[in-house]
């Protein structure tokens, strides 16, 4: 596992569009995972202006995404597949066919989540997943307490996460719906890379946690001490309470140039 503790916004987003382009690179049809919220933006702000400078293209990539919250509208602006249109796809060139979500409003939830992850499978795995984590330690939708091993499912969302994600409902906790589709831990952790991306004091222990705690389903982004190649982008207040922070800048600062992500 890599952590890079970077000293701006501006840099963990240079950082995280370089692991996304050096990945184009080896294979301009990759596959990519998607996490939605507000740790991904400023990559994929900056994989926009890099599309936009010409010097990468999503033309031939696959792309799912994470989660979607269930039974939201189709014109909700919260909606996953919204957002992610708006932050990701209409501001890259991929084409929006080849984005996949779970369908939040399916009438058949255990057949919608097995169809998901036949189309993942079918379309080669996932190639690198960007993920986020909730301060409970959750990844995708999989709340504290999830199978380290679960596929694609619906999930009953932690009171906590909810009253985290109010503030993109206008603040009214109400409004945020209690269930949701997410891609499983199992599934996650499929991937062959994994960028984890958080930013703000608030994250601060549960990276801890998640990165120096024990693998536990209490905080269920520790399970990425078990994948054999995983990034973590964090900036300072996110690194506040690592008790390794010293050898992560050690680690960096010393990276063989070479190596690459
Ligand atoms: C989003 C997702 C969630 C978020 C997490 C952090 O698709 O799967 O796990 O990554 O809730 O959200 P933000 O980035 O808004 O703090």
């Amino acid at each position: 596992m890599e952590i890079v503790i970077t000293s701006s916004t501006s840099e963990l987003a240079s950082l995280g569009a370089d692991v996304v382009q050096a990945t184009l690179a080896r294979k301009p049809d990759a596959v990519i995972g998607l996490a939605t919220g507000s740790s991904p933006l400023p990559v994929y702000a900056e994989l926009g202006r890099r599309v936009a400078a010409g010097t990468m293209s999503f033309a031939r990539v696959k792309a799912f995404m994470l989660d979607e919250y269930l039974g939201l509208p189709l014109d909700h602006p919260q909606r996953y597949r919204t957002e992610i249109d708006e932050k990701f796809t209409y501001v890259v060139d991929i084409d929006p066919a080849n984005v996949h979500g779970p369908d939040g409003l399916t009438a058949d939830v255990p057949g919608t989540c097995t169809a998901y992850e036949a189309a993942i499978k079918n379309a080669g795995g996932v190639d690198l997943q960007i993920v986020g984590v909730g301060t409970d330690g959750h990844i995708g939708f999989n709340e504290p307490g999830s199978s380290l091993a679960s596929r694609t499912r619906i999930k009953t969302l932690n009171e906590q996460t909810r009253r985290d994600n109010a503030r993109f409902f206008g603040g009214d906790l109400s409004a945020v719906p209690i269930h949701c589709l997410t891609q499983g831990i199992g599934t996650i952790m499929d991937a062959r890379h994994i960028l984890l991306v958080a930013l703000g004091e608030a994250k601060a222990e549960a990276i801890h946690q998640v990165l120096e705690g024990a693998v536990t389903s209490r905080w269920p982004a520790s399970i990425l001490q078990m994948h054999p190649h995983v990034t973590v982008l964090v900036d300072e207040p996110a690194a506040s309470l690592l008790q390794l922070q010293h050898y992560a800048r050690d680690t960096f600062a010393n990276k063989p140039s070479w190596q690459g992500f």
